[in-house]
């Protein structure tokens, strides 16, 4: 009898068993249906050129049979007549085939156009796609070519949760500041480098926003993993979609294309960097980029943190290497990612003199933050910025974070949001004989 049972039992969850096993695969083709490219050009993306007030970079994808591709362009108008004076670019083709390195895997055409040669400050209307199947016309305004106000929206890791939770904090940045000139992306946009239904979640998460503010992204460690699905940790190699789906400028070392770069406004550098690869190398290219650099504010993003802000992590070849550059050329913000806390402190140019609660301070070097976007969160941690010299002035925990930062004549003004669009943290800039005073 009792044999009779244990067989009936072991019977039972051997179906039980298949049965999820089925379930969990129909599931897996689903998401796998959900994230592959198909006739219509989807993830069309802008990207910052090195003078946005004449350039830019426009990026989609398709299914691997579309082997051409081209983009519309034309002054928007108030109605559809804009469209009776384009001009046709036609792009750039990348194949890419994803199969191998990832489980949501396909094989897709990836089309980039870079336009040049747009008249500063104006409203344009493009589309992108072919004879058959085009985009919707999006909208973009060129930067300006004068030293006038601009802002910009920034944000640490996506990475996890993106569809789930991240939608919800780059679709209230976009409500606070519809009009910013850029969007920054501090690394970790996704989990699994070269898997495309994160990247597609990150894709239909951000939606029209992505075709509209151009980016500025850097990778972080998430965007680097072996090419064998299987074998994830074997020889790290940077997302295989990045450099098909994004259009940076190509302006940094030859190693590191489309993720050390840099962008000119005006008044603005901003410089990003490449925190996984060749660390000294780059330190050569950035002191020469700094070097010429003759704005009035300048700004780095990269991933990890020069000061860690949760427990157990620390990045000292970026200190020993990047932060001596910072301080010389008067850096004024480094904005990174990584830690998945929040933390926003500086170093003061007279420590012992200035008490941190003090209102106005003089800086020496940027202002570091570290913020994150999605969902996933670590505990934050104070220390390992006094003995540096640093203070911490703000922090937090289990918050998903924008920021907005607006730049106009000598003052700069950070505001950190929720994701909920309430006012988390805020501090300004004030440049003063080439000083920058430390208002919060
Ligand atoms: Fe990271």
């Amino acid at each position: 009898m009792l044999k009779k049972l244990l067989i009936g039992s072991t019977i039972l969850l051997s179906l039980q068993f298949n049965w999820a096993q089925q379930t969990q695969k129909q599931l897996d083709q689903i998401i796998k249906e959900w994230a592959a490219p198909n006739e219509f050009p989807d993830h069309v993306i802008l990207s910052a050129a090195v003078d946005p007030s004449q350039s830019i970079g426009v990026n989609w994808r398709t299914h691997a049979n579309n082997t051409e591709g081209y983009l519309e362009i034309g002054i928007a108008g108030p109605g559809p007549d804009f469209r009776n004076d384009i001009k046709t670019y036609p792009a750039d083709r990348t194949l890419i085939n994803s199969a191998e390195a990832s489980k949501d895997g396909f094989e897709s055409s990836f089309f980039e156009v870079q336009l040049d040669g747009l008249k500063p400050n104006t409203l344009y209307a493009y589309r992108v796609g072919n004879d058959h199947f085009k985009s919707e016309w999006h909208q973009f305004s060129t930067a300006s070519d004068q030293s006038t106000p601009l802002s910009f929206l920034y944000v640490g890791d996506a990475q996890n949760y993106i569809l789930e939770l991240w939608s919800r904090v780059i679709r209230n940045a976009y409500k606070k500041a519809p009009n910013a000139d850029f969007f920054i992306h501090a690394g970790d946009l996704i989990n699994t480098a070269h898997d495309e239904s994160e990247w597609n979640e990150w894709f239909a998460a951000g939606g029209f926003i992505h075709s509209e503010i151009p980016a500025i992204a850097v990778p972080g460690n998430h965007e680097y993993r072996g090419l064998n699905a299987n074998r994830p940790r074997d020889k790290r190699e940077l997302s295989i979609q990045w450099n098909a789906q994004f259009g940076f400028p190509k302006n940094g070392p030859q190693e590191l294309l489309k993720t050390c770069y840099y962008v000119d406004y005006p008044n603005l550098r901003v410089i990003a960097l490449n925190s996984n690869r060749a660390i000294e190398l780059q330190s050569q290219w950035l002191k020469k980029v700094l070097q010429e650099n003759d704005k009035k504010w300048t700004v780095v993003t990269f991933h990890h943190p020069i000061f860690s802000a949760s427990t157990g992590r620390d990045n000292p070849e970026l200190r020993k290497h990047w932060k001596p550059l910072f301080d010389q050329y008067n850096v004024d913000l480094a904005l990174q990612g990584h830690d998945h806390t929040y933390a926003r402190g500086a170093i003061y140019e007279n420590p012992i003199l200035v008490n941190k609660n003090d209102q106005n301070k003089t800086v020496k070097g940027p202002v570091y933050v570290v913020s994150v976007s999605g969902g996933k969160m670590y505990s934050v941690n104070e220390s390992g910025w006094d003995e540096f010299g640093a203070v911490q002035e703000k922090n937090g925990e289990r918050k998903q974070l924008f920021q907005h930062i607006s730049i106009d004549g000598d003052q700069l003004i950070y505001r950190s949001f929720t994701a909920t669009g309430e006012l988390f943290d805020r501090f300004e800039l004030l440049k003063q004989n080439g000083k920058n005073q430390y208002i919060d």
